[in-house]
Protein backbone atom coordinates (compact mmCIF):
# COMPACT_ATOMS: atom_id res chain seq x y z
CA UNK A 1 0.00 0.00 0.00
CA UNK A 2 1.12 3.53 -0.79
CA UNK A 3 1.06 5.44 2.69
CA UNK A 4 2.50 8.96 3.51
CA UNK A 5 3.53 10.53 7.57
CA UNK A 6 3.44 13.91 7.67
CA UNK A 7 5.35 14.22 11.34
CA UNK A 8 8.26 12.25 11.48
CA UNK A 9 8.95 12.79 15.38
CA UNK A 10 8.74 10.12 17.75
CA UNK A 11 4.92 8.43 16.45
CA UNK A 12 5.64 9.66 13.31
CA UNK A 13 9.27 7.77 12.20
CA UNK A 14 8.21 4.30 14.17
CA UNK A 15 4.92 4.49 12.37
CA UNK A 16 6.61 5.29 9.32
CA UNK A 17 9.48 2.59 9.83
CA UNK A 18 6.45 -0.40 10.88
CA UNK A 19 4.88 -0.17 7.79
CA UNK A 20 7.65 0.19 5.16
CA UNK A 21 8.74 -3.31 7.25
CA UNK A 22 5.84 -4.85 6.06
CA UNK A 23 6.47 -3.90 2.66
CA UNK A 24 4.28 -0.97 2.15
CA UNK A 25 5.55 1.96 -0.10
CA UNK A 26 6.15 4.84 2.67
CA UNK A 27 6.85 8.54 2.31
CA UNK A 28 7.39 10.54 5.21
CA UNK A 29 6.75 14.25 5.34
CA UNK A 30 8.54 17.02 8.15
CA UNK A 31 8.97 20.67 7.70
CA UNK A 32 12.05 20.18 9.38
CA UNK A 33 14.78 20.70 7.21
CA UNK A 34 17.43 19.32 9.50
CA UNK A 35 15.64 16.29 10.78
CA UNK A 36 14.74 15.18 7.42
CA UNK A 37 18.48 16.01 5.96
CA UNK A 38 19.79 13.61 8.37
CA UNK A 39 16.89 10.89 8.01
CA UNK A 40 17.93 10.84 4.11
CA UNK A 41 21.45 9.52 5.37
CA UNK A 42 20.08 7.33 8.08
CA UNK A 43 21.04 9.33 11.25
CA UNK A 44 18.11 8.95 13.74
CA UNK A 45 17.06 12.38 15.58
CA UNK A 46 15.64 10.54 18.37
CA UNK A 47 16.87 7.61 20.79
CA UNK A 48 14.40 4.24 20.41
CA UNK A 49 15.68 0.62 20.94
CA UNK A 50 15.72 -1.06 17.29
CA UNK A 51 14.57 2.29 15.21
CA UNK A 52 17.83 2.90 13.72
CA UNK A 53 18.16 -0.75 11.92
CA UNK A 54 14.37 -0.29 10.92
CA UNK A 55 14.84 3.00 9.53
CA UNK A 56 18.02 2.23 7.84
CA UNK A 57 17.13 -1.54 6.16
CA UNK A 58 13.92 -0.41 4.60
CA UNK A 59 15.77 3.47 3.17
CA UNK A 60 17.90 0.31 1.81
CA UNK A 61 15.10 -1.49 0.48
CA UNK A 62 13.60 1.56 -1.64
CA UNK A 63 10.51 1.12 0.73
CA UNK A 64 10.91 4.00 3.01
CA UNK A 65 11.96 8.09 1.87
CA UNK A 66 11.83 11.21 3.98
CA UNK A 67 10.89 14.77 2.45
CA UNK A 68 10.16 18.04 3.08
CA UNK A 69 7.60 18.39 0.31
CA UNK A 70 4.01 18.30 1.45
CA UNK A 71 2.59 18.00 -2.38
CA UNK A 72 4.58 14.67 -2.77
CA UNK A 73 3.48 13.50 0.88
CA UNK A 74 -0.27 13.98 -0.41
CA UNK A 75 0.44 13.01 -4.25
CA UNK A 76 2.28 9.40 -2.84
CA UNK A 77 0.23 7.97 -0.19
CA UNK A 78 -3.75 6.67 -0.59
CA UNK A 79 -3.65 7.19 3.16
CA UNK A 80 -1.87 9.60 4.63
CA UNK A 81 -1.44 9.49 8.79
CA UNK A 82 -1.16 13.11 10.24
CA UNK A 83 1.27 12.53 13.31
CA UNK A 84 2.35 15.91 14.23
CA UNK A 85 2.53 17.34 17.53
CA UNK A 86 -0.22 18.45 19.68
CA UNK A 87 1.73 20.13 22.56
CA UNK A 88 -0.07 21.96 25.89
CA UNK A 89 -1.24 25.08 24.70
CA UNK A 90 -1.40 28.26 27.60
CA UNK A 91 -4.95 27.05 29.25
CA UNK A 92 -3.81 23.37 29.11
CA UNK A 93 -5.71 22.53 26.12
CA UNK A 94 -4.13 21.13 22.91
CA UNK A 95 -3.08 23.46 20.79
CA UNK A 96 -4.01 21.85 17.55
CA UNK A 97 -2.32 24.71 15.02
CA UNK A 98 0.02 21.74 13.96
CA UNK A 99 -2.31 19.62 13.05
CA UNK A 100 -4.63 22.43 11.42
CA UNK A 101 -1.90 23.49 8.92
CA UNK A 102 -1.03 19.94 7.91
CA UNK A 103 -5.09 19.67 6.96
CA UNK A 104 -5.28 22.85 5.22
CA UNK A 105 -1.69 22.14 3.48
CA UNK A 106 -3.65 18.49 2.31
CA UNK A 107 -6.60 20.48 0.99
CA UNK A 108 -4.62 22.72 -0.64
CA UNK A 109 -2.85 19.70 -2.57
CA UNK A 110 -5.03 16.88 -3.09
CA UNK A 111 -5.88 15.90 -6.92
CA UNK A 112 -7.39 12.17 -6.10
CA UNK A 113 -9.34 10.48 -3.27
CA UNK A 114 -7.08 9.96 -0.30
CA UNK A 115 -7.93 8.74 3.30
CA UNK A 116 -6.31 11.20 6.02
CA UNK A 117 -6.25 9.06 9.27
CA UNK A 118 -5.12 11.25 12.75
CA UNK A 119 -2.87 9.54 14.40
CA UNK A 120 -1.85 12.66 17.09
CA UNK A 121 -3.27 12.52 20.14
CA UNK A 122 -6.19 15.27 19.33
CA UNK A 123 -9.56 16.48 21.51
CA UNK A 124 -12.96 15.04 20.36
CA UNK A 125 -13.83 17.12 17.46
CA UNK A 126 -10.84 17.74 15.94
CA UNK A 127 -10.62 15.24 13.01
CA UNK A 128 -14.44 16.53 11.80
CA UNK A 129 -12.63 19.88 12.30
CA UNK A 130 -9.64 18.84 10.03
CA UNK A 131 -12.54 17.38 7.51
CA UNK A 132 -14.04 20.82 7.80
CA UNK A 133 -10.82 22.18 6.88
CA UNK A 134 -9.87 20.05 4.04
CA UNK A 135 -13.55 20.66 2.49
CA UNK A 136 -12.87 24.83 2.65
CA UNK A 137 -9.83 24.28 0.65
CA UNK A 138 -11.23 22.19 -1.63
CA UNK A 139 -14.21 24.91 -2.02
CA UNK A 140 -11.32 27.39 -2.83
CA UNK A 141 -10.18 25.96 -5.12
CA UNK A 142 -13.18 24.66 -6.63
CA UNK A 143 -11.87 21.11 -6.93
CA UNK A 144 -14.39 18.46 -6.39
CA UNK A 145 -12.54 15.54 -4.64
CA UNK A 146 -13.51 12.98 -2.80
CA UNK A 147 -11.69 11.94 0.38
CA UNK A 148 -12.23 10.11 4.19
CA UNK A 149 -11.07 11.03 7.40
CA UNK A 150 -10.33 8.33 10.40
CA UNK A 151 -9.15 8.41 13.48
CA UNK A 152 -6.11 5.74 14.46
CA UNK A 153 -4.65 6.92 18.02
CA UNK A 154 -1.79 5.51 19.01
CA UNK A 155 -0.45 3.52 22.27
CA UNK A 156 3.20 3.17 21.50
CA UNK A 157 5.04 3.40 24.78
CA UNK A 158 8.59 5.59 24.64
CA UNK A 159 11.78 2.74 24.88
CA UNK A 160 9.65 -0.09 23.36
CA UNK A 161 7.83 1.69 20.57
CA UNK A 162 8.88 -0.29 18.20
CA UNK A 163 7.53 -3.45 19.48
CA UNK A 164 4.55 -2.10 20.75
CA UNK A 165 3.93 -0.63 17.04
CA UNK A 166 4.94 -4.14 15.30
CA UNK A 167 2.48 -6.24 18.16
CA UNK A 168 0.40 -3.87 19.29
CA UNK A 169 -1.82 -5.18 22.04
CA UNK A 170 -4.82 -3.38 20.16
CA UNK A 171 -5.48 -0.92 17.15
CA UNK A 172 -8.56 1.12 17.62
CA UNK A 173 -9.63 3.32 14.53
CA UNK A 174 -12.84 5.53 14.43
CA UNK A 175 -14.61 5.71 10.69
CA UNK A 176 -17.57 7.57 9.21
CA UNK A 177 -17.45 5.20 6.10
CA UNK A 178 -17.00 0.95 6.00
CA UNK A 179 -14.45 1.38 3.18
CA UNK A 180 -11.81 2.84 5.61
CA UNK A 181 -12.18 0.18 8.28
CA UNK A 182 -11.69 -1.90 5.55
CA UNK A 183 -8.63 -0.73 4.12
CA UNK A 184 -7.24 -0.20 7.56
CA UNK A 185 -7.98 -3.67 8.44
CA UNK A 186 -6.16 -4.52 5.61
CA UNK A 187 -3.09 -2.56 6.17
CA UNK A 188 -3.11 -3.80 10.42
CA UNK A 189 -3.53 -7.16 9.46
CA UNK A 190 0.15 -8.21 9.71
CA UNK A 191 0.23 -6.66 13.12
CA UNK A 192 -2.24 -8.15 14.77
CA UNK A 193 -2.51 -11.93 13.40
CA UNK A 194 -1.74 -13.15 17.05
CA UNK A 195 -5.20 -12.17 17.55
CA UNK A 196 -4.82 -8.76 18.84
CA UNK A 197 -8.42 -6.80 18.67
CA UNK A 198 -9.01 -4.69 15.86
CA UNK A 199 -11.98 -1.67 17.32
CA UNK A 200 -13.84 0.07 15.21
CA UNK A 201 -15.82 2.22 16.22
CA UNK A 202 -17.20 6.08 15.85
CA UNK A 203 -14.71 8.76 15.06
CA UNK A 204 -15.53 10.58 18.39
CA UNK A 205 -15.15 7.66 20.69
CA UNK A 206 -11.74 6.41 18.97
CA UNK A 207 -10.65 10.38 19.98
CA UNK A 208 -11.79 9.71 23.63
CA UNK A 209 -10.15 6.07 24.25
CA UNK A 210 -6.81 7.48 23.81
CA UNK A 211 -7.49 9.86 26.51
CA UNK A 212 -8.88 7.94 28.79
CA UNK A 213 -6.06 5.25 28.30
CA UNK A 214 -3.91 7.70 29.02
CA UNK A 215 -6.10 9.64 32.04
CA UNK A 216 -6.23 5.93 33.55
CA UNK A 217 -2.93 4.96 34.27
CA UNK A 218 -2.04 8.33 35.08
CA UNK A 219 -4.46 8.12 37.67
CA UNK A 220 -3.06 5.09 39.09
CA UNK A 221 0.81 6.17 39.29
CA UNK A 222 -1.05 9.79 41.26
CA UNK A 223 -3.03 7.29 43.23
CA UNK A 224 -0.33 5.33 44.18
CA UNK A 225 2.27 8.00 45.08
CA UNK A 226 -0.76 8.82 47.85
CA UNK A 227 -0.88 5.31 49.08
CA UNK A 228 2.70 5.79 49.49
CA UNK A 229 3.01 8.88 50.92
CA UNK A 230 -0.04 7.67 53.59
CA UNK A 231 2.63 4.29 53.91
CA UNK A 232 5.62 6.23 54.82
CA UNK A 233 3.91 7.94 57.43
CA UNK A 234 2.30 4.85 58.83
CA UNK A 235 5.68 2.67 58.69
CA UNK A 236 3.94 0.18 56.24
CA UNK A 237 5.69 -0.86 53.56
CA UNK A 238 4.28 0.71 49.81
CA UNK A 239 6.08 -2.04 47.81
CA UNK A 240 4.26 -5.16 50.06
CA UNK A 241 1.18 -3.12 49.43
CA UNK A 242 1.95 -3.15 45.72
CA UNK A 243 2.49 -6.53 45.20
CA UNK A 244 -1.06 -7.71 47.38
CA UNK A 245 -2.86 -5.69 45.51
CA UNK A 246 -1.38 -6.14 42.02
CA UNK A 247 -1.87 -9.89 42.36
CA UNK A 248 -5.38 -9.14 42.30
CA UNK A 249 -6.56 -10.22 38.69
CA UNK A 250 -9.22 -7.36 39.48
CA UNK A 251 -6.28 -4.48 39.92
CA UNK A 252 -3.33 -6.17 37.97
CA UNK A 253 0.74 -5.46 38.56
CA UNK A 254 1.16 -2.69 36.18
CA UNK A 255 1.11 1.15 36.78
CA UNK A 256 1.41 0.70 40.25
CA UNK A 257 4.90 1.91 40.54
CA UNK A 258 5.25 4.94 43.34
CA UNK A 259 7.74 7.32 42.74
CA UNK A 260 8.48 10.93 41.94
CA UNK A 261 5.62 10.99 39.51
CA UNK A 262 4.90 10.96 35.68
CA UNK A 263 6.60 12.76 33.11
CA UNK A 264 6.80 12.67 29.29
CA UNK A 265 5.10 14.37 26.47
CA UNK A 266 1.84 12.75 26.49
CA UNK A 267 0.63 11.75 30.33
CA UNK A 268 0.81 15.54 31.63
CA UNK A 269 -0.31 17.06 28.46
CA UNK A 270 -3.17 14.42 27.71
CA UNK A 271 -4.64 14.86 31.37
CA UNK A 272 -4.59 18.20 30.94
CA UNK A 273 -6.34 18.49 27.48
CA UNK A 274 -9.06 16.42 28.94
CA UNK A 275 -9.43 18.38 31.85
CA UNK A 276 -9.95 21.23 29.42
CA UNK A 277 -12.33 19.58 27.39
CA UNK A 278 -14.03 18.68 29.77
CA UNK A 279 -14.25 22.29 31.62
CA UNK A 280 -15.71 23.04 27.85
CA UNK A 281 -18.32 21.12 28.17
CA UNK A 282 -19.65 22.30 31.41
CA UNK A 283 -18.25 19.36 33.80
CA UNK A 284 -15.92 19.86 36.21
CA UNK A 285 -13.58 16.37 36.04
CA UNK A 286 -12.21 16.61 40.03
CA UNK A 287 -10.53 13.26 40.01
CA UNK A 288 -8.57 14.48 36.86
CA UNK A 289 -7.54 17.75 38.39
CA UNK A 290 -6.46 15.91 41.86
CA UNK A 291 -4.06 13.20 39.35
CA UNK A 292 -2.22 16.44 38.05
CA UNK A 293 -1.98 18.12 41.88
CA UNK A 294 -0.61 14.82 43.22
CA UNK A 295 1.84 14.46 40.67
CA UNK A 296 3.26 18.18 40.68
CA UNK A 297 3.30 17.93 44.74
CA UNK A 298 5.21 14.19 44.34
CA UNK A 299 8.08 15.90 42.75
CA UNK A 300 7.94 18.95 44.92
CA UNK A 301 7.92 16.61 47.99
CA UNK A 302 10.54 14.64 46.97
CA UNK A 303 12.72 17.51 46.34
CA UNK A 304 11.91 18.75 50.21
CA UNK A 305 12.80 15.05 51.26
CA UNK A 306 16.11 15.82 49.71
CA UNK A 307 16.66 19.25 51.58
CA UNK A 308 15.07 18.65 54.73
CA UNK A 309 17.66 15.50 55.35
CA UNK A 310 20.08 18.51 54.83
CA UNK A 311 18.14 20.54 57.19
CA UNK A 312 17.67 23.07 54.68
CA UNK A 313 21.51 23.99 54.42
CA UNK A 314 22.41 22.29 50.70
CA UNK A 315 24.79 25.46 50.07
CA UNK A 316 27.91 24.14 48.57
CA UNK A 317 26.79 19.98 48.83
CA UNK A 318 27.76 18.48 45.85
CA UNK A 319 24.81 15.44 44.38
CA UNK A 320 25.34 12.72 41.67
CA UNK A 321 22.02 12.54 40.04
CA UNK A 322 21.56 9.30 37.98
CA UNK A 323 18.82 9.36 35.46
CA UNK A 324 17.52 12.65 33.09
CA UNK A 325 14.50 10.98 30.70
CA UNK A 326 11.51 11.18 32.35
CA UNK A 327 11.85 7.09 31.74
CA UNK A 328 14.62 4.39 30.85
CA UNK A 329 15.48 3.53 27.14
CA UNK A 330 14.09 7.17 26.34
CA UNK A 331 16.17 10.52 25.44
CA UNK A 332 13.07 12.42 25.96
CA UNK A 333 13.23 14.68 28.56
CA UNK A 334 9.94 16.56 28.09
CA UNK A 335 8.20 17.09 31.55
CA UNK A 336 10.83 14.81 33.08
CA UNK A 337 10.40 15.04 36.93
CA UNK A 338 14.28 15.16 37.32
CA UNK A 339 14.29 18.70 35.89
CA UNK A 340 12.13 20.48 38.57
CA UNK A 341 13.94 18.24 41.22
CA UNK A 342 17.69 19.34 40.10
CA UNK A 343 16.75 22.79 39.66
CA UNK A 344 15.01 22.52 43.59
CA UNK A 345 18.45 21.56 44.81
CA UNK A 346 20.51 23.85 42.62
CA UNK A 347 17.96 26.85 43.68
CA UNK A 348 19.55 26.51 46.95
CA UNK A 349 22.79 26.51 46.31
CA UNK A 350 23.61 23.07 45.94
CA UNK A 351 25.80 21.85 42.53
CA UNK A 352 24.32 18.72 40.59
CA UNK A 353 26.47 16.54 38.29
CA UNK A 354 24.50 14.86 36.13
CA UNK A 355 24.17 11.36 34.02
CA UNK A 356 21.62 9.81 32.17
CA UNK A 357 22.48 6.60 29.65
CA UNK A 358 20.94 8.59 26.41
CA UNK A 359 19.56 12.02 27.62
CA UNK A 360 22.63 13.81 28.35
CA UNK A 361 22.38 16.33 24.53
CA UNK A 362 18.95 17.14 25.37
CA UNK A 363 20.15 17.24 29.42
CA UNK A 364 22.47 20.08 28.33
CA UNK A 365 20.16 21.95 26.14
CA UNK A 366 18.10 21.93 29.07
CA UNK A 367 20.10 23.16 31.60
CA UNK A 368 22.42 25.25 29.83
CA UNK A 369 21.79 28.89 31.38
CA UNK A 370 22.49 26.51 35.00
CA UNK A 371 25.82 27.28 36.52
CA UNK A 372 25.56 24.67 39.22
CA UNK A 373 25.22 21.68 37.06
CA UNK A 374 27.78 19.56 35.69
CA UNK A 375 27.47 16.64 33.27
CA UNK A 376 29.28 13.64 33.78
CA UNK A 377 30.72 10.76 31.43
CA UNK A 378 29.78 7.78 33.56
CA UNK A 379 27.29 6.79 36.40
CA UNK A 380 30.37 6.50 38.71
CA UNK A 381 32.60 9.63 37.50
CA UNK A 382 29.50 11.91 38.99
CA UNK A 383 29.67 10.06 42.27
CA UNK A 384 33.34 11.63 43.80
CA UNK A 385 33.30 13.28 46.33
CA UNK A 386 28.90 13.73 46.35
CA UNK A 387 26.88 14.37 49.60
CA UNK A 388 24.25 12.22 47.85
CA UNK A 389 23.35 10.19 45.18
CA UNK A 390 19.94 11.14 43.22
CA UNK A 391 18.11 8.12 41.38
CA UNK A 392 15.25 9.88 38.98
CA UNK A 393 15.34 7.27 36.09
CA UNK A 394 15.33 3.29 36.71
CA UNK A 395 17.41 3.11 33.60
CA UNK A 396 19.00 -0.90 33.74
CA UNK A 397 22.09 0.11 34.69
CA UNK A 398 21.30 1.71 37.86
CA UNK A 399 19.97 -1.48 38.92
CA UNK A 400 22.57 -3.56 40.31
CA UNK A 401 25.78 -0.91 40.76
CA UNK A 402 29.07 -1.95 42.50
CA UNK A 403 28.05 -0.41 45.59
CA UNK A 404 31.27 -0.91 47.14
CA UNK A 405 32.59 1.46 44.43
CA UNK A 406 29.60 3.96 44.98
CA UNK A 407 30.51 4.03 48.46
CA UNK A 408 34.33 4.45 47.84
CA UNK A 409 33.75 7.25 45.67
CA UNK A 410 31.14 9.18 47.28
CA UNK A 411 32.08 11.91 50.31
CA UNK A 412 28.95 10.47 52.15
CA UNK A 413 27.36 7.26 51.54
CA UNK A 414 23.60 8.81 50.92
CA UNK A 415 20.95 7.32 48.44
CA UNK A 416 17.77 9.25 47.83
CA UNK A 417 15.83 6.72 45.79
CA UNK A 418 12.88 8.25 43.47
CA UNK A 419 12.12 5.17 42.16
CA UNK A 420 12.27 2.23 44.95
CA UNK A 421 14.90 0.22 43.29
CA UNK A 422 17.26 -0.93 45.74
CA UNK A 423 16.02 -2.93 49.21
CA UNK A 424 16.36 -0.66 52.35
CA UNK A 425 17.66 -3.53 54.41
CA UNK A 426 20.87 -4.34 52.21
CA UNK A 427 21.37 -0.44 51.96
CA UNK A 428 21.33 -0.66 55.51
CA UNK A 429 23.74 -3.75 55.86
CA UNK A 430 25.97 -2.14 53.05
CA UNK A 431 26.43 1.06 55.36
CA UNK A 432 24.35 3.60 52.95
CA UNK A 433 22.00 6.37 54.24
CA UNK A 434 18.88 5.22 52.19
CA UNK A 435 16.07 7.39 51.61
CA UNK A 436 13.23 6.40 49.11
CA UNK A 437 9.27 6.42 48.92
CA UNK A 438 6.79 5.19 51.19
CA UNK A 439 8.84 2.42 52.90
CA UNK A 440 10.42 2.99 56.51
CA UNK A 441 13.81 3.56 56.71
CA UNK A 442 16.05 0.59 57.82
CA UNK A 443 18.75 0.41 60.62
N1 LIG B 1 5.68 10.30 21.92
C1 LIG B 1 4.83 9.35 22.33
O1 LIG B 1 5.18 8.45 23.10
C2 LIG B 1 3.41 9.33 21.83
C3 LIG B 1 2.64 8.19 22.00
C4 LIG B 1 1.31 8.19 21.54
C5 LIG B 1 0.79 9.33 20.94
N2 LIG B 1 1.57 10.45 20.82
C6 LIG B 1 0.98 11.62 20.15
O2 LIG B 1 1.46 11.64 18.80
C7 LIG B 1 1.67 12.99 18.37
C8 LIG B 1 3.11 13.18 17.94
O3 LIG B 1 3.94 13.00 19.07
P1 LIG B 1 5.53 12.88 18.94
O4 LIG B 1 6.04 12.61 20.29
O5 LIG B 1 5.87 11.98 17.80
O6 LIG B 1 5.89 14.39 18.51
P2 LIG B 1 7.30 14.98 18.08
O7 LIG B 1 7.35 16.36 18.62
O8 LIG B 1 8.38 14.01 18.40
O9 LIG B 1 7.22 15.04 16.48
C9 LIG B 1 6.32 15.85 15.78
C10 LIG B 1 6.91 16.14 14.41
O10 LIG B 1 5.93 16.84 13.62
C11 LIG B 1 6.62 17.79 12.81
N3 LIG B 1 5.68 18.79 12.30
C12 LIG B 1 5.07 19.81 12.97
N4 LIG B 1 4.29 20.51 12.12
C13 LIG B 1 4.40 19.93 10.90
C14 LIG B 1 3.81 20.18 9.64
N5 LIG B 1 2.96 21.19 9.44
N6 LIG B 1 4.14 19.36 8.61
C15 LIG B 1 5.00 18.35 8.78
N7 LIG B 1 5.58 18.05 9.95
C16 LIG B 1 5.28 18.84 11.01
C17 LIG B 1 7.68 18.33 13.75
O11 LIG B 1 8.71 18.98 13.01
C18 LIG B 1 8.15 17.06 14.46
O12 LIG B 1 9.23 16.45 13.78
C19 LIG B 1 1.23 13.87 19.55
O13 LIG B 1 -0.11 14.21 19.38
C20 LIG B 1 1.40 12.95 20.75
O14 LIG B 1 0.56 13.31 21.81
C21 LIG B 1 2.87 10.46 21.23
Amino acid sequence: MRISVIGVGYVGLVTGACFAETGNDVVCMDIDKERVKGLKQGVIPIYEPHLEELVKNNIKEGRLQFTTDIKKAVEHGLIIFICVNTPQDGDGSADLQYVMNVANDIGKNIQKYRIVIIKSTVPVGTCHKVKDAIAKELKKRGADISFDIASNPEFLKEGVAVEDCMKPERVVIGVEHERVEEILRELYEPFIRTGAPFLVMDVKSSEMTKYTANSMLATRISFMNQIANICERLGADVMMVMRGIGSDSRIGPKFLFPGVGFGGSCFPKDVRALINTSQGCGYEPTILEKVMEVNEQQRALFAEKIISFYHGKLKGRKFAVWGLAFKPNTDDMREAPSIEVVNALTKNGAFCNLFDPKAMDVATSIFVKNKNIRFGKNQYEVLKGADGLILMTEWLSFREPDFDKIKSLMKTPVIFDGRNQYNPRSMARLGFKYVCIGRPMAH
